[in-house]
């Protein structure tokens, strides 16, 4: 057995051109491992192909090429199977609000042949804290209670891991805190968790490793604590008095990066470099400096920083 939940590989895919709208290439050439027991965040804005990938993984859209294994289970090889090792959360909240939620579970266990023996519809309903509303209307239920019934209509064939698409998109605040707590309960029981979001703020609060992915591209893959590292970061501008050329051989080694004809831009971590180093470097390559400025930057700053860089290339 592989350490991963979940590996992809050189996966790609084209929406077909229609009557209305010309082909799309949504994902490039995305490559992803989850490990075991992660909870893994898939970061990007809208349109970047966090829903196709998810799509894929569930049998629910034909990738173009490259492969997707689900807990060592290939999707083409054995299709059914690596169904039934994921769980997953649609963005959007759907079921038919005449069923009660013992039935909702219920009707979806029979979906995946879960034996009546082995369904687990009530320690569901418990683990969603829905027990005493077991028989009540679906329609009745709030909007909090929705969606953690929806978590539970993923768990019923008891998959190893569990995949919430935009689990809070246009949820409010309070709301997010309650499904927050839930995933890291779930994941705290041994359920590898992938979700994709576009809040900073949430890959930040739950996930061990975050990719971030833009144009159907990864851009970035890392722990969350070398995201945070990034954070950690300070962008100071320097410009100088008069315009120059090239960067200086003698500040190379700080890698500053050239903006317009008299700035020169640092990033650099105020642990491992003092201002002082720098001011007499810049000195030392016979630059004359007019005006400094400073950037603190977040995690906000870092995604841009990154999806920016993609849209120059692409
Ligand atoms: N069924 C489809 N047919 C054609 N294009 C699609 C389809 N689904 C998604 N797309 C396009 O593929 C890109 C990625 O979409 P999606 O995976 O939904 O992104 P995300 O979930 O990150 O918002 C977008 O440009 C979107 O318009
Ligand atoms: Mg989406």
């Amino acid at each position: 057995m592989s350490d991963y939940a979940v590996e992809i590989t050189d996966l790609q895919k084209t929406y077909k051109a229609t009557k209305s709208s010309p082909e799309k290439k949504a994902l490039h050439n995305v490559n992803l491992n989850i490990e075991k027991g992660s909870i893994f965040g898939l970061l990007g804005p809208n349109g970047a192909g966090k829903s196709t990938i998810i799509n894929i993984m569930a049998g629910l859209t034909v990738k173009s090429s490259g492969s997707v294994k689900i807990w060592d289970i290939d999707i083409d090889q054995n299709p059914r199977n690596a169904r039934s090792a994921i769980g997953v959360v649609p963005q959007e909240i759907t079921f038919d609000p005449f069923f009660t939620p013992a039935q909702v579970l219920d009707i979806q266990a029979g979906l995946y042949g879960v034996p009546k023996q082995e369904r687990r519809t009530m320690e569901l309903l418990k683990m969603i804290r829905l027990e005493d509303k077991a028989n009540a209307w679906a329609r009745s239920l709030s909007g909090g209670m929705r969606r953690r019934l929806m978590v539970a209509k993923a768990m019923v064939h008891t998959p190893p891991v569990l995949v919430l698409d935009e689990p809070t998109a246009g949820v409010d605040i309070e709301l997010r805190r309650e499904l927050w707590d839930n995933v890291k309960r779930l994941n705290k029981r041994g359920m590898t968790i992938l979700l994709t979001t576009h809040y900073l703020e949430e890959a930040q609060e739950l996930c061990d490793q975050i990719a971030i992915i833009n144009h159907g591209e990864v851009i970035a893959c890392e722990d969350k604590e070398a995201i945070l590292a990034r954070i950690d970061n300070k962008e100071i501008h320097f410009r100088m008095t008069e315009p120059f050329k090239t960067i200086p051989e003698q500040l190379k080694t700080y890698a500053p990066e050239r903006s317009g004809r008299r700035t020169l831009i640092f990033r650099y971590s105020p642990k491992d470099l003092e201002m002082d180093t720098l001011m007499s470097a810049i000195h030392d390559a016979g630059l004359r400096i007019a005006d400094i400025s400073t950037d603190e930057s977040d995690l906000e700053d870092v995604f841009l920083q990154l999806t920016r860089r993609d849209d120059e290339a692409a």
